[in-house]
């Protein structure tokens, strides 16, 4: 896809998945957007369009939407079949109508997985990521004060590590890009992250244990590698934090099965 001539103004026909509510079928509909400048984002070219509806006393589109900064995870659309749109490692509200030229159809569609449900229009409800995060997804244990954190030696690797995780900013594409509606890289880079660190090892085994078990419950497909979440995620995540997750998980349950085994016969 080309980008569009500096400065022209530029007319597109969007094509936007219109649903009522959660139980509504839902269906395309065509609006033009017209005098679009390839410099606003794709969600200022949605405020437009939208302003447009409201004024012809049509129902605006719902999208959702809060830091357009790359950093809330919020602005979950698939654009043109790819989870955020056509530009790698940029979430939908980082992405520029530069990114498209003058003439294109664009199709915007919410994320589809069973796990996450229509809202309405392009919102879905992403409250399974928030669920998982609940099982599991943080530090109990006493870490002691921020001059404790700081006299603890971390390595750099695993300093490193745990930032490229906790990037993850949950906006969910890894579910939508991924085949079998997975969620495994979003729960491995929070296992991961926290993994890596000093203060998560006391949490560590059970941590993955819940979330992990959290995730299937959900009703997310389970992971066959087909790397598509890699590819389609706005904070390159690696698939490494997958291979972690499995090793913690299936420690996890060893160490389970054991401690049964000595609780039966004790
Ligand atoms: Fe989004 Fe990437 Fe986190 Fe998945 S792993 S929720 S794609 S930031
Ligand atoms: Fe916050 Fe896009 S609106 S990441």
């Amino acid at each position: 896809m080309s980008a569009s001539t500096a400065g022209a103004a530029m007319h597109l026909t969007l094509h936007v998945w219109r649903q009522k509510g959660p139980k509504d079928a839902g269906r395309m509909v065509q609006y033009p957007a017209r005098d679009i400048s390839p410099d606003m984002s794709f969600l200022e070219m949605l405020d437009t369009v939208n302003e447009r509806l409201v004024e012809s006393g049509d129902e605006p589109i719902a999208f959702d939407h809060d830091c357009r900064e790359g950093i809330c995870g919020s602005c979950g659309l698939m654009i043109n079949g790819s989870a955020h749109g056509p530009m790698k490692l940029t979430t939908a509200c980082q992405l520029h109508m530069r990114s498209f030229k003058d003439g294109d159809s664009i199709w915007i569609e919410p994320w589809r997985a069973k796990a996450f449900p229509v809202i309405k229009d392009l919102v879905v409800d992403r409250g399974a990521f928030d669920r998982i995060i609940q099982a599991g997804g943080f530090i109990s244990a006493p870490t002691g004060t921020p001059q404790d954190a700081n006299g603890l030696p971390i390595a750099k690797a695993d300093a490193d590590l745990a930032m490229d995780n906790a990037a993850c900013i949950g906006c969910g594409a890894c579910v939508a890009a991924c085949p079998n509606a997975s969620a495994s890289l979003f729960t491995a880079a929070k296992i991961s992250h926290l993994g890596a660190l000093p203060q998560g090892q006391p949490e560590r085994k059970r941590r993955a244990k819940a979330m992990v078990e959290r995730m299937d419950l959900e009703g997310f497909g389970g992971c066959t590698l087909f790397g598509e979440c890699q590819e389609a995620c706005p904070k390159g995540i690696s698939l490494d934090a997958i291979m972690q997750m499995n090793r913690d998980y299936v420690l996890a349950s060893a160490t389970a099965v054991e401690e049964k085994v000595h609780a039966d016969s004790a």
